[in-house]
């Protein structure tokens, strides 16, 4: 009985602690003027995930998201909800509205459904929607 004890105290001194990986995000921000608009590119510090906002000089009643993603290993840490925030704060701050292209009937498609995301234009060619949030 002793040994038996023993051989199970060293058993789970031997195995690993499941320890969650620790996720902060903070993001760093980099602002892209071209001939057409402005784009910029929002990246979470350690890289582990990425969204782009842009709009036209010629319409800056709408800013886009596009190229939201967050690597496999860091999902449901809230970091593309963060990044989501991020985004519409600054349409918000320029009193546009928020456009962006999703697959319809997908979770992510419902998840923009309950931030208050719109259906604006269904795509001929694919399942694709944008789906709009109005300033
Ligand atoms: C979509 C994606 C960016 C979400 O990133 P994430 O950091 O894991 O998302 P969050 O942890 O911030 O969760 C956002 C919301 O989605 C929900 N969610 C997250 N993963 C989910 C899953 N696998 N199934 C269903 N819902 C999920 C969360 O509960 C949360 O909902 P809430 O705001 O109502 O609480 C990520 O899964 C991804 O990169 N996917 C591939 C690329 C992609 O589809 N991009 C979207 C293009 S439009």
């Amino acid at each position: 009985m002793k040994n038996f004890i023993k051989r199970t105290i060293d058993h789970i001194r031997r195995k690993p602690l499941l320890v969650k990986p620790v996720v902060s995000h903070r993001f760093i921000k980099h602002q892209d003027k071209t001939d057409w608009g402005v784009s910029i590119h929002m990246i979470e510090k350690s890289g582990r995930a990425y969204a782009r906002t842009y709009w036209y000089d010629d319409d800056e009643t709408v800013v886009i998201l596009e190229g939201l993603h967050v690597d496999k290993e860091a999902r449901g840490n809230g970091i593309a909800s963060k990044l989501l925030e991020l985004h519409i704060q600054i349409a918000k701050d320029n009193h546009a509205s928020s456009q962006l292209k999703v697959k319809e009937g997908t979770w992510v498609y419902e998840w923009y459904k309950r931030k208050g995301y719109k259906d604006f234009v269904k795509c001929k060619e694919s399942n694709d929607i944008w789906m709009i949030l109005l300033p």
